[in-house]
């Protein structure tokens, strides 16, 4: 869909990271926003450093693991700027430990947060969208749906269900004339590693992905880039990243040398 000035984008996350670049990159086409964080310091940043060509911009401290805070987030939204456009199911945490150190609450947290706060979401925002002259949604999935990665079984597993979840959509809603695009970027130059560094099995090891990320990552800019062509394009997905791409084609093409990739890991994981 063209995305016009006056539209209306609800970002989740949108405190930094990813979903400030996507707010930003929104702004910039005079898109109205409800900005959408757990971290009220974050919001405020992002809302401190749009480009001035915004439209309305609101800003909603919400936890998208809580169904209630998400239904009053959708009256708040309607009441606030009438309508919806542009969906970004965005804000999303990882957790660097194997499956035996998860606890159930880490199970309960991360899917809590990646995988209900997108339904919840799409749910609360189902009727608004439909109603919409033109409408789209954009989930944050990752690369991590493509691969089983050692050391990220609740993050792997919930980022493939938001892409599963995304698909359906994408043929259901698309009846209903809105677009759906799930997104697979790769490593990204952004805090989302460090949030959660101390819960980390090995701590030192997750410093190391982050240094890692931060090195050959791209930086959320380039993400934010590539969702909004994803939305103009209406693209059902969007991958993002060279080593999001290699592992498509690796996992799609050569699976056995995906399986041997992965044991290495986990074995050097392991050490
Ligand atoms: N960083 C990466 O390498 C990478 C790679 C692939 C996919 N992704 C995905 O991109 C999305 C954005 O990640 P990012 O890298 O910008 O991370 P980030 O940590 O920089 O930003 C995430 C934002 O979500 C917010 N958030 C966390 N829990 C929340 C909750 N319960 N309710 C509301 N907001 C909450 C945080 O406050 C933060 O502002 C996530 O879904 C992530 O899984 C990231």
């Amino acid at each position: 869909m063209d995305i016009k000035p006056g539209y209306v984008a609800v970002i989740t996350g949108a405190g930094g990271g990813v979903g400030g670049a996507v707010a930003a990159a929104l702004a910039e086409k005079g898109c109205a926003l409800a900005l959408v964080d757990i971290s009220a310091e974050g919001l405020a940043k992002t809302a401190g450093s749009l480009p001035s060509n915004a439209g309305k911009v609101t800003q909603h401290i919400v936890d998208v693991t809580s169904k209630e805070a998400m239904q009053t987030l959708r009256d708040e939204v309607l009441a606030a700027h009438g309508g919806v456009n542009i969906l970004i199911n965005n804000a999303g945490i990882t957790l660097q430990k194997s499956f035996s150190t998860h606890s159930l609450k880490d199970w309960e947290r991360m899917v809590g947060i990646n995988l209900w706060g997108v339904i919840y979401g799409c749910h609360f925002f189902d009727e608004a969208l439909g109603q919409a002259e033109a409408a789209h949604v954009v989930n944050l999935s990752s690369m991590s749906s493509f691969l089983g990665l050692p050391g990220q079984s609740s993050y792997c597993a919930t980022k493939a269900g938001v892409q599963l979840l995304s698909d359906s959509l994408w043929a259901e809603w698309g009846l209903r004339g809105i677009g759906v695009t799930s997104i697979h970027p790769g490593a990204i130059r952004t805090n989302m590693i460090m949030a959660t560094l101390e819960e980390s099995d090995d701590v030192e090891q997750a410093k190391k992905n982050f240094e890692m990320a931060h090195k050959t990552g791209v930086d959320p800019e380039y993400v934010a880039g590539k969702i909004i062509r994803g939305i103009e394009k209406n693209r059902k997905r969007v991958k993002v990243g060279k080593d999001a791409h290699l592992f498509h084609i690796i996992m799609r093409f050569f699976p056995r040398l995906g399986d041997v990739i992965l044991k290495k890991i986990s074995k050097k994981l392991a050490e």
